[in-house]
């Protein structure tokens, strides 16, 4: 059974139930699997996005499965969006003991010398100024009440050279790092911070743009022979939310069906 068939049966996760999540990047492929893995495990989750259409198809397809979600929309390159969030969710559903931060994904290819400046700090906005963002909002909060897990989302982009723009790679890059450095800060205070570094997962792009013969090829690529989904990606988060994790902060969980092994 691969991760995408057990979609309709989440593992069940200690310490989760009655937890409240807020998932940026929601109404995406991968937030909203993880959104509805968090909510199958009893998490009430606020589904962030921009896109109202695809965020309330998120929140209904839980509600419709017997668990809790608000939408949440909001920019989260914009710092009095992310504090509107905040506000939000917290009203709707209480203070947030886990945060994943998953907006992003502008890593289309271009040449670096043809990225315009105005395009290389676009990228770094929306996929890693959105992460500093939402943790600065987000982390006090959990600070003061000395519990959290905050997951957030790198790339493989960040880890190795790809095919990604040179932003893109930067920005996960600096996520990672900005990860390791938020753990080390709010370890302390009960505060766990990791991260996770997916390489190709399918998603609603990778569908439309990419021929099958050329997703074929790149899944053999692979040494476990095909390409992430999206509930490999919420498997992940699962474990990492709840306390089976509960000794582990500040670690980069390449997700890569082996293509990374640093
Ligand atoms: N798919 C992959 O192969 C892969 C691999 C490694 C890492 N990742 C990372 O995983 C995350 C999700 O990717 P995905 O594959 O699920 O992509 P996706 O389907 O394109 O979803 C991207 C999500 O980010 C949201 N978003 C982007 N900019 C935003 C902003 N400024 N404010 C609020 N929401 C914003 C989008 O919301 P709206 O559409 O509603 O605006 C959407 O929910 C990204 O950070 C991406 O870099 C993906």
């Amino acid at each position: 059974m691969n991760a995408a068939e057990t979609a309709g049966a989440w593992p069940r996760h200690p310490g989760l139930d009655g937890k409240v999540a807020l998932v940026t990047g929601g109404s995406g492929e991968i937030g909203a699997a993880t959104s509805r893995a968090l909510a199958a495990n009893g998490v009430k989750v606020g589904v962030n996005g921009r896109d109202r259409v695809a965020i309330d198809a998120v929140v209904e397809a839980i509600e419709a499965a017997g668990g809790q979600a608000v939408a949440v929309p909001g920019d989260v390159t914009d710092p009095e969006a992310v504090a509107r969030m905040r506000e939000t969710v917290e009203s709707a559903l209480g203070p947030v003991d886990v945060l994943a931060p998953f907006a992003g994904g502008q890593g289309r290819p271009v040449p670096t010398v043809e990225l315009a400046p105005d395009q290389w700090r676009a990228v770094i906005d929306s996929d890693l100024t959105s992460a500093f963002l939402t943790v600065r909002e987000f982390l006090p909060g959990m600070v003061e009440r000395g519990a959290g897990s905050v997951i957030m989302m790198a790339s493989s982009a960040g880890r190795l050279p790809s095919g990604a723009n040179a932003a893109y790679a930067a920005a996960k890059a600096g996520v990672i790092m900005l990860a390791k450095h938020l753990a080390n800060e709010v370890g302390p205070a009960g505060v766990r911070v990791n991260c996770l570094a997916p390489s190709a997962v399918l998603n609603g792009k990778m569908r439309r743009f990419m021929p099958d013969e050329e997703r074929e090829r790149l899944a053999r690529a692979f040494p476990l022979g095909r390409l992430g989904m999206p509930e490999d990606v919420a498997h992940a988060v699962l474990y990492l939310a709840s306390a089976a994790s509960s000794w582990v902060t500040g670690v980069t969980l390449d997700l890569t069906g082996g293509r990374v092994i640093a």
